[in-house]
């Protein structure tokens, strides 16, 4: 049986500062507000024909005047309500995966403790929020889970909560993770289903297994195949991954760290879209952020198309990876 190892709880004790009204343009807070409209699909809202209109050849627009920096940011999150209508009108319509990573200016996410708090700043911060409130569901690697104890929330921004989705293939976590046990959302444990009794047992002790319509809870979620050796290091397949949560309903889905699950999402070609945020800081040695497929020559080196964005002192590179 893999080792199982204990959260670190290594972060630093203080989050950063929410941002102050005067941070964002005047106008985002009603954009915003309309984009999550559209994203739960309320229809109810007189104001949404006004700044937000769909059409089948341009997806989902701006409507009317709005400030530079506004439709900076709803160009980012354009990508995501429009692959939400293509669910909506092509039921069939594949899962649509978005990664995002805090990288350092030399490429790690976190010190070699496993420190990310935080790589990047406060605008950063609010950016991870709203790609969380915008997907189905949120997954990161059982490292994460261990080292960060996270709660994968949205806190720093109004929306939804998403669905949890923690990817232990080997079952390595023992289950005493926040996450797990809090009930601010649905969690789901996913596990190769020759592994999924020993999570099972786990969080049963927990008393917090399975999700009631009252209260959110934890399921283990068993993947046939998913392993394809027995690690370490453990090679599963993506794609095996996005199949489970689709049949839960969980088709966008936003692969949210640390750096080994996203490299190996990005590796199989399951990612749509990649945000990848660099801060002006220099770590030096420490947890590696994206990992891509090494060729010999340049010419041969993928270079998507992107776009850039500060957020606030960062800059974000938002990748597109199906173009
Ligand atoms: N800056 C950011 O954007 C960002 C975002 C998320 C996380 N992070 C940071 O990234 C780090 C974690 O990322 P990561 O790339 O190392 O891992 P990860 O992608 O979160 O998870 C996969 C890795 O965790 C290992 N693992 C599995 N179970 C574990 C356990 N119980 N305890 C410890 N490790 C376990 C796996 O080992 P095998 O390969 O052997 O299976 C695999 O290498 C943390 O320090 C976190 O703070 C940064």
């Amino acid at each position: 049986m893999p080792a199982m190892l204990k959260p670190l709880q290594v972060k630093s004790p203080t989050e950063p500062a929410a941002l102050a009204p005067g941070d964002l343009p005047a106008d985002w807070p009603d954009l915003w507000a309309q984009i999550l409209k559209v994203r739960q699909d309320d229809a109810s809202a007189p104001q949404r024909q006004k700044r937000l209109a769909h059409s089948r050849q341009q997806g989902w627009t701006l409507n009317g005047p709005c400030s530079e920096r506004s439709a900076n940011l709803f160009a980012l999150y354009k990508p995501l309500l429009d692959a939400r209508q293509s669910h909506k009108d092509l039921p069939d319509s594949p899962p649509w995966l978005v990664a995002q990573l805090g990288q350092s200016l030399d490429g790690f996410v976190a010190t070699e403790t496993g420190d990310s708090y935080y790589v990047t700043g406060p605008h950063s911060l609010v950016h991870l929020h709203r790609l969380r409130a915008l997907c189905d569901a949120v997954l990161v690697g059982a490292g994460t889970v261990a080292i960060d104890n996270p709660q994968l929330t949205t806190r720093r921004v109004p929306g939804p909560n998403p669905v949890r989705v923690v990817l232990d293939p080997d079952a390595r976590l023992d289950g005493s993770s926040s996450l797990f046990s809090d009930r601010q959302s649905s969690t789901l444990w996913l596990c190769d289903a020759r592994y999924a009794a020993i999570a099972s047992e786990r969080l049963a002790s927990t008393g917090c297994m399975g999700s009631t319509s009252e209260q959110a809870g934890t399921d283990v979620v068993a993947v046939e195949g998913l392993l394809q050796n027995d690690g370490p290091p453990c090679q599963y397949l993506p794609n095996r991954v996005t199949a489970a949560l689709a049949k839960r309903g969980l088709r966008l889905v936003f692969v949210e760290g640390g750096g080994v699950t996203v490299s190996r999402f990005f590796r199989s070609n399951a990612l749509n879209r990649l945000h990848l945020v660099v801060a002006p800081v220099l770590i030096g040695q420490g947890r590696r952020g994206l990992q891509a497929t090494a060729h010999e020559v340049m010419a041969d080196c993928p270079r998507p198309p992107a776009r850039m964005l500060i957020l606030g002192d960062d800059l974000l590179w938002d990748l597109d990876l199906r173009a």
